[in-house]
This record gives C-alpha cells, sequence and structure tokens, in this order.
C-alpha cells in the first residue's frame, strides 16, 4: 500500500520559513509599485499539504487591471525601443537572481502547489532555463532581405515585438508557466500583465520581486492577483476584451480556451493557446518493459498527475499487459506521499478539492464499469489521493473523455497497432503522446501518426526550454520555448524600397 500521510491538516496560519523573506510578497504589483485591491480586499492561500493558511493576496478585478494595461502601455514607449543587447542583460541579471534564490523558490512552489520539493527544485532549473534562453534571443531577432522579383524594389523585413501581452497562467507550474511566456515577451521588447494563479500567486510575487530588484524598469511587468469565480473572470474579460492588449498567451483548460478565445475576437489579437491534452502512453509487445514501467511512472506520477501532458491513458499490448501491470502496480505500492517539505516524499496533494473529487469520480465510474483496482483507490486525509492503479479498464471509462489531472494510472488493454491508433487518435485534443517500442521502423510510423504536438519515443519526460511546446487540434497552437518561441511575441514588418 502507498505510505499515506496522518494527521497532516492541521489548520491555523503557517509561517512560510526563508532565507530571503523579500520574496514572499502579499501584494500584486501595478505600475512598479506593490499594491492592494482597490477596495482592500484579499482572498486566502493555503499549504496544499496541509491545507494551512499561508497568507493573503490582493483580490483584484477588472480596474486594476485596466490600470496595469495602462501601465504596460506607458512602459512600452521606451521598452519597446531598448536594444536587444540591453534586454540580454537585464533577463540574464534576473536569470543570476533566480538561481541564487532557488532554494526559497523552490519552497515556496511545494507549499503554495504541493508538489515534492526535489520537483520543485527540478522545476526552477526548467522554469530559469525559459529566462536563459530568451535572454539570448532577445540579440537574435534577425529580419530577411528578400530578393525583388523586379529591377527597381529591394525588400526587407524587421522583426518588431507585438505590444503590450497579457499572459494567464495556470498553477501546476507557478515558475514555469509563468517564464515560458514572460521571458519570450520581454525579450522580444514586449511589456507583460500577468494574471497570476489564484491558487499559487506567491511564486510569480517573488519571481517579479526579483524582476524588480535587478532593475526591469517600472510597468514592463505587471500582476494582478485574483480569487477564482467573478473577480477571475472580470480580469480574463478585460484582458481579452482590452484593444491595448495585443497578445494572449493562455495555459489552462481547452474550456476556458476557447471562451478566451471568443472574447479576444473583437480586438483580433494574437494568441498562443496551450490548452488541455489526454495523452496516450502506449506499451508495445517489442518494447523494453522496464524502461517503459520508469517511464510511465514518470510520465504519470509528476505533479501527482496535474501536468497536461501527463500520461492520462496507459495502452499496453496484450502480450504484455499482465507482466507491465504487475511491476507498475509494485512500484506505485511503494511510494511514499505526503508534505513535499519532508525528506524522500514523492507524491505530493492534489491542488484543490474539485482536483480530488475529479480522481475519485474517475475511480468510481471506472470500477462500476468493470476496472480493477491493483494499488490505491482512496481518497486520503485533507487533498490527498492514493496513487492508484487500474487495470482491465472497459470499453467506456471517464478517461476517454477528460484528463484525470491526478495520481490515477488507467490501463488499457489493445491486441493491434491500428486498433490503439484509431482509439488515441478520435480524441479531439492533441498536445503529448509517448509510446515505447523497440522496433525503429514502428517507431517512425507511430510517431507520423499519432494526433498530438508533441512525442516521446522510448522517452517519457519531454519538457524542456529547448523545443517546441504545443498541441494540435483542440490542445491549442503556438509553441512556446525553443527556436520560434520568441516569433509568438513578434511580429513581422516588411519594407519595400524602390530605388
Ligand atoms: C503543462 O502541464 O501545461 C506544462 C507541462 C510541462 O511544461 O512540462
Amino acid at each position: 500500500m502507498p505510505q499515506m500521510p496522518k494527521d497532516i491538516v492541521k489548520g491555523g496560519k503557517e509561517a512560510l520559513s526563508l532565507k530571503n523573506n523579500d520574496l514572499f510578497v502579499q501584494k500584486g504589483y501595478i505600475n512598479g509599485a506593490w499594491v492592494d485591491a482597490d477596495n482592500k480586499s484579499t482572498f486566502p492561500v493555503h499549504n496544499k499539504a496541509t491545507q494551512t493558511e499561508i497568507g493573503s493576496v490582493p483580490n483584484m478585478g477588472k480596474a486594476e487591471t485596466k490600470k496595469a494595461i495602462d501601465s504596460a502601455n506607458e512602459a512600452y514607449k521606451e521598452w519597446s525601443q531598448t536594444t536587444g543587447k540591453h534586454r540580454q542583460d537585464l533577463l540574464t541579471k534576473l536569470f543570476n537572481a533566480l538561481q541564487e534564490n532557488t532554494e526559497d523558490l523552490a519552497k515556496i512552489i511545494t507549499v503554495e502547489n504541493g508538489k515534492p520539493l526535489a520537483e520543485s527544485k527540478g522545476e526552477l532549473a526548467y522554469s530559469n532555463g525559459f529566462i536563459e534562453w530568451f535572454a539570448a534571443e532577445a540579440t537574435r531577432t534577425y529580419g530577411k532581405t528578400i530578393p525583388a522579383p523586379l529591377p527597381n524594389v529591394r525588400n526587407v523585413t524587421i522583426r518588431q515585438p507585438v505590444g503590450v501581452c497579457a499572459l494567464i497562467t495556470p498553477w501546476n507550474f507557478p515558475a514555469a508557466m509563468i517564464t515560458r511566456k514572460l521571458a519570450p515577451a520581454l525579450a522580444a521588447g514586449c511589456t507583460a500583465v500577468i494574471k497570476a494563479p489564484a491558487e499559487t500567486p506567491y511564486t510569480s510575487l517573488a519571481i517579479t520581486k526579483l524582476a524588480e530588484q535587478v532593475g526591469f524598469p517600472k510597468g514592463v511587468i505587471n500582476v494582478i492577483t485574483c480569487a477564482k469565480g467573478e473577480n477571475e473572470a472580470a480580469v480574463g474579460k478585460e484582458l481579452c476584451e482590452n484593444s491595448i492588449v495585443r497578445k494572449l498567451s493562455f495555459t489552462g483548460s481547452t474550456r476556458v480556451g476557447k471562451l478566451l478565445m471568443n472574447q479576444c475576437s473583437n480586438s483580433l489579437k494574437k494568441l498562443s493557446f496551450e490548452l488541455g491534452g489526454n495523452a496516450p502512453f502506449i506499451v508495445f509487445g517489442d518494447a523494453d518493459l522496464d524502461k517503459a514501467v520508469e517511464g510511465a511512472l514518470a510520465c504519470k506520477f509528476r505533479g501527482a498527475g496535474q501536468t497536461c501532458i501527463c500520461a492520462n491513458r496507459i495502452f499496453v499490448h496484450d502480450s504484455v499487459y499482465d507482466e507491465f501491470a504487475s511491476k507498475l502496480a509494485a512500484r506505485v505500492d511503494k511510494f511514499k506521499v505526503g508534505n513535499g517539505l519532508e525528506e524522500g516524499i514523492q507524491l505530493g496533494p492534489l491542488v484543490n478539492e474539485a482536483g480530488r473529487d475529479k480522481v475519485a469520480d474517475h475511480v468510481k465510474r471506472s470500477k462500476e464499469a468493470g476496472a480493477e483496482v491493483l494499488v490505491g483507490g482512496k481518497a486520503g486525509e485533507g487533498l490527498f489521493y492514493e496513487p492508484t492503479v487500474l487495470a482491465n479498464i472497459p470499453e467506456h471509462a471517464p478517461m476517454d473523455d477528460e484528463e484525470t489531472f491526478g495520481p490515477l494510472a488507467a490501463l488499457y488493454r489493445f491486441k493491434t497497432e491500428e486498433e490503439v491508433l484509431a482509439k488515441v487518435n478520435a480524441s479531439p485534443v492533441g498536445l503529448a503522446g509517448y509510446f515505447y517500442s523497440g522496433d525503429v521502423a514502428r517507431c517512425f510510423r507511430v510517431a507520423e501518426r499519432l494526433e498530438v504536438g508533441m512525442v516521446g519515443i522510448n522517452a517519457a519526460i519531454i519538457s524542456q526550454n529547448v523545443v517546441p511546446f504545443g498541441g494540435i487540434k483542440e490542445s491549442g497552437f503556438g509553441r512556446e520555448g525553443g527556436p520560434g518561441g520568441i516569433d509568438e511575441y513578434m511580429v513581422d514588418k516588411l519594407m519595400v524600397f524602390g530605388v
């Protein structure tokens, strides 16, 4: 049985012990000032493991968002005229400051998100990598000369920043989802208004504090904090509908992505959407099973299963199904679950009640339809849920229609490559997919046919700062990170010279 925490939910207030207390900021950031909501209202943020209140941040709305947009617009006038070298130097200073404060930042992530400390440090390496990468990219925004078909014409393109950017980020990677958007925006010469996730606002505020300390001018970065519900909807709407904002980058659910896209239509903003997925993880009969088990563990249980690219359905070939299932179950059975600040914890809690209840619902409905519980299958204290392995998933299960976004490994059985590809490609979303096979021809064939934006072939951890991250179909469009990541924040201008 996985080791679950006991008597962990304490209630009351909790002091976050940091070496650099400046990093724990409980205000929004507009036009270079740390500010409250206009009406002074706040909302609490909790430690997800203990459910203790960490502190509170301003519950801002439309009016504060408008001020943040105006401030970004004012700052854009000068920031967009700085040299790429200047922006590179500032981003490099931010990278160094983030690296120096890794211990504290990791603690903040673990406390407000729930992931184990080692994972938080891993996230920071990934996250800081975006700053480092785009610092370098700031000086490489090359234009083109394009030979003209006429003798008296010369064509030149230059690349310019798109303008004020709205960045809406989720709670599952409180640092990386911000830096993946903010770093290319700043490198390109854009200014930004960030809507911090309500569940994990402190990481974004800490990153912004360091950006302020290293010298980013006022108005270049602005952060709005708001509670879920009415204010969150009003902030999102203002970011989408305000015509000063020229670009929206959003990571979140497909449902919300569609809503935001509608709201952006009047001002026709440039958009990047990294939306939900339903990642298949396929183990063929010719796979190295031990490697596939390791891959499935990493891919499924990272962040307690709360990443958009987590394996949602694990398809195993009939010939190796029983062996794979028993190996995977044996490993999950040994998981140590608990407060991520404690040594040796491999899995933390879910981020909120809705997340935990969704896992419970998927387990319940799958069991009712005939699935067998190999490990776990029960809620723990507070926001914890036992890491679970379900076998013999029936023909129709809830995971076919939506992401569990939790620590549930659902094992489907298949007999042919055609059959599994048809089932996987029937999904309306296509973010990431994974498969394990020892057959080179199959590796090419399946990788090409999988309808996803990213494929792991005998590889389960595909996230890196240097690669284009993004999906197809209803998983959205646009690519983040890597070569081309800065393009999302730039526009080409054509200059045709008559000579
Ligand atoms: C996500 O879950 O949206 C991002 C995952 C990643 O970057 O690894």
